[in-house]
């Protein structure tokens, strides 16, 4: 059997997809209590939507083989960030910072990388935080890509990576430039939107 074949039926496997969704699970949990106890603290909610996945296989081999690595699962699970991945669509900027926070301060998650898109968007106009945590399942420490980012943020993602991100299409450099000038509205708009809650939050008005 060859080396490719043998990892796709080792990612298949119950077990190893069990032990990285079980890791999209535990994040999802945390997300949810922060989100339940700042709706108590705070009249609001931070976040909108979470969802999760487990990298397809057959996704994780061509990554493998564009990064270069030997093809073996345990090469994936070190290098590979993102076999599990969990995403939360947040209302404002500053929820986005402020669960990043909450995240990084449970015992228990280990923070590996933090790629603060936000601050600094991709040259695509791409934005969003990235954590990647070791999250604890049984005995491992299992690595989750957890992308944080507001609701226009998501819309704009959601948007161009259908169009765009990954696709092999030449000479779309016109929509990249069209992409990347809705991205810069966005960032207005996101400041804008924190801007407003603040002065209604000053004012002393809450969401009923
Ligand atoms: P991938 O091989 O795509 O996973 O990228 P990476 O491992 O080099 O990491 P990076 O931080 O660049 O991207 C991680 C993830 O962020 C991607 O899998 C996408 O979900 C998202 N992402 C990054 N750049 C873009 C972009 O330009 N557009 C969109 N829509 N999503 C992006
Ligand atoms: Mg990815």
């Amino acid at each position: 059997m060859n080396q490719e074949l043998a990892f796709i039926q080792g990612m298949e496997q119950k077990e190893f997809q069990h032990t990285y969704e079980e890791a999209c699970k535990l994040v999802v949990e945390r997300l949810k209590k922060i989100n339940e106890e700042i709706s108590l603290q705070k009249d609001r909610k931070y976040i909108k939507d979470i969802s999760f996945r487990v990298k397809e296989p057959n996704s994780c081999l061509s990554k493998m083989q564009k990064k270069g690595y030997k093809i073996s699962l345990e090469i994936a699970k070190e290098k590979l960030n993102d076999i599990a991945g969990v995403r939360a669509v947040c209302y404002f900027l500053d929820d986005v910072y402020q669960l990043a926070e909450i995240l990084a301060g449970y015992s228990d998650f280990e923070v590996v990388k933090r790629k603060d898109y936000v601050k600094k968007p991709k040259a695509s106009g791409y934005q969003s935080l990235h954590l990647i945590l070791k999250v604890p399942v049984g005995t491992e420490l299992v690595k989750v890509e957890v992308q944080l980012r507001t609701r226009a943020m998501d819309f704009w993602a959601d948007i161009e990576h259908h169009f765009i991100y990954k696709t092999k299409e030449v000479g779309m450099e016109v929509f990249e430039k069209e992409f990347l000038k809705c991205s810069k509205s966005i960032q207005k708009i996101d400041r804008q939107m924190l801007k407003i809650r603040r002065k209604l939050e000053a004012a002393g008005i809450r969401a009923c």
